[in-house]
């Protein structure tokens, strides 16, 4: 597996991490059938957020790590807090409370909670899931140092955060961020679009969101990509979906060639970015890990990239 560097240190991490937003409908054994699947094929880092199934992955979480055979000190364990969670006011299945809330009161409740759910002692990083617009520098400030001065939390960063967001939380703390989670894949690619496009009057040409990609190069801050199989907001994975008969050719084309299946190819994509991304899949099924997971193995080439590129409808000027 490829390794690329946390944040601005020379610590090694994977390039791949198991996301773990799914686990909720996975039983504890199915679970860590997925964490062993994905360990033993060189992902040891776990990406969670405390809304996941309102908590529910990670207690599934928290009990296939006492089921398996993975142990919790050769894991690099990463949870999310911040969206507030409320039953009480819930849109449809996702019960978002219509709130984010970085106050220091909710970041310490909100890690003790993680640490509870998951049956560990600490997380290796917690990320500042979604930015509230009432954020309050000086409260999250005091709660990362509680939180790390407690041993609970060994590194910080943050998720969805334009570089304005990021240079001016970063003025306050006393910690380095080391991550950015964003989304990016084959069809999200709003960060390499506007890149490619500066200047010209199309709607690719817009900056959505500051010279994300650039600056966090520039800042070495490690881009974590979420949902990379994905194309909407959750809609569905592009892989094998017949509603992309173009990028599923490419992407064949490609893996045969390699000797691998398409999900090794998107990740593989991803992967080949110069920022040295850390790509988050979400797969519970062990077929789909061990195939991503072979995207951290090969490389392909410069014309590979654009042809997927251009293959998943985007255009290059
Ligand atoms: N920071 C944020 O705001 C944010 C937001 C969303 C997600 N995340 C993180 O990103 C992680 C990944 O998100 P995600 O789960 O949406 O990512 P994903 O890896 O793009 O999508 C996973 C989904 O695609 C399916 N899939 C993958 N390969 C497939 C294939 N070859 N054929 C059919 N289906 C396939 C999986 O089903 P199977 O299980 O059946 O393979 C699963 O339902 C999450 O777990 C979470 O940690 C972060």
């Amino acid at each position: 597996m490829k390794k690329v560097n946390l944040g601005a240190t020379t610590l090694q991490i994977p390039a791949m991490a198991l996301g773990i937003m799914r686990m909720e409908a996975k039983s504890p054994k199915d679970a860590a059938t997925a964490i062993e699947t994905a360990y033993d094929a060189g992902i040891n880092f776990i990406d969670s957020a405390d809304i996941y199934g309102q908590g529910k992955s990670e207690e599934v979480f928290g009990e296939a790590l006492k089921l398996g055979n993975v142990k919790r000190e050769n894991l690099f364990i990463q949870s999310k807090a911040g969206i507030i969670i409320d039953p009480a006011r819930s849109h449809g299945s996702f019960v978002f409370g219509g709130r984010y809330e970085f106050t220091k009161e909710h970041l310490l409740e909100a890690v003790d909670g993680i640490l509870q759910r998951m049956h560990i002692d600490y997380l290796d990083s917690l990320l500042l899931h979604r930015p509230d617009a009432l954020m309050d520098l000086d409260g999250i400030k005091r709660a990362f140092d509680i939180l790390q001065a407690s041993g609970k939390v060994r590194f910080f960063g943050v998720s969805n955060f334009h570089p304005q967001q990021v240079a001016m939380l970063q003025a306050e703390l006393s910690q380095r961020l080391m991550f950015n989670q964003l989304q990016f894949g084959l069809m999200h690619t709003g960060m390499v679009d506007f890149g490619l496009n500066t200047n010209i009057s199309n709607s690719e040409g817009t900056d959505h969101d500051g010279g994300l990609l650039e600056y966090c190069r520039r800042q070495h801050i490690t881009i974590q990509t979420w949902s990379p199989f994905q194309y909407g907001n959750f809609e569905g994975t592009f892989i094998d979906n017949p509603d992309y008969p173009e990028l599923n050719a490419a992407l064949q084309k490609v893996a045969d060639k390699y000797g691998v299946g398409k999900n090794a190819i998107a990740a593989a994509w991803i992967l080949k970015h110069p920022a040295d991304m850390q790509m988050i899949i979400g797969t519970m099924n062990p077929a789909h890990i061990l195939d991503s997971a072979k995207g951290g193995e090969i490389e392909i080439t410069n014309q590979e990239w654009y042809d997927l590129y251009l293959a998943a409808g985007h255009k290059l000027p």
